[in-house]
This record gives structure tokens, sequence and C-alpha cells, in this order.
């Protein structure tokens, strides 16, 4: 096998199939409590973010995924949370921001317009 054959096999196993309809980053930057930019760790988004996954891994939905980002860069504001492809930036304050999140966008396909954070364009 030459070398351009070994690459091109790689690059196919590598290659990933779009399969989610909604794909979720949430902020997982913890800062000190002091820290002059804030973070949305020391806004209390571990908890939110754990019934996020819970809440997605209940609706049996292979289709929707959720990833730990590093900051999204509106840290005062955190937790930050962005769902693609829509391009849907929330602010979650509860656990009911996030079952609402859930239920509505991620399964129904309707945005939770109260929790926008960032104006879509
Ligand atoms: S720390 Fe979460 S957006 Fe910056």
């Amino acid at each position: 096998m030459t070398d351009s054959l070994t690459a091109d096999a790689a690059d196919e196993a590598l290659e990933i199939p779009q399969v989610y309809t909604h794909h979720v980053f949430c902020c997982f930057t913890q800062r000190p409590p002091q820290h002059p930019r804030g973070s949305c760790g020391a806004n209390g988004a571990q908890p939110l973010w754990e019934r996020l996954g819970k809440k997605i891994e209940a609706t049996g939905r292979r289709d929707i995924a959720m990833t730990a980002s590093g900051c999204l860069s509106f840290c005062q504001a955190g937790p930050i949370m962005v769902v693609y492809p829509q391009g849907v930036w929330y602010q979650p304050r509860s656990p009911e921001d996030i079952d609402e999140i859930v239920a509505s966008h991620l399964v129904g396909g309707k945005l939770v317009e109260r929790l926008i954070i960032v104006p879509r364009v």
C-alpha cells in the first residue's frame, strides 16, 4: 500500500456523517469566584449541564448530542449553551429552564425565546 492510499483510507475512517438534528455545546469553564471575567462554572453551570445530559439521554434520541465546551465568550452571562445547526444561544437559569429547552427546542423544534441571549441573524 502506498502512502497516499493509506492517507485516503485514514481520511475515510475519520469522516463522520452529519447525523445530529441538534448539537448542544455547553460551557464548562470554571474560574475562581472573584475572577473579573466570571465563568459559567462559577455561576452554577455544572448541575444544569448534568440535568441536560440526563434529559437528553431520557429522550432516547440518538440525533441529539451534547458536548462540553470551553469558554464561549459570554462569561458574565453564564451558564451559556449554544445549539447547532440553528445557532441559538441560551442562558438557562434553573432546572426547569433546562427541561423546557429539551422538550420545546430539542424534541419539539420550537425555540424557547425567553431564554435566548443572542439575537439570531
Ligand atoms: S466562561 Fe462560559 S462563556 Fe466564558
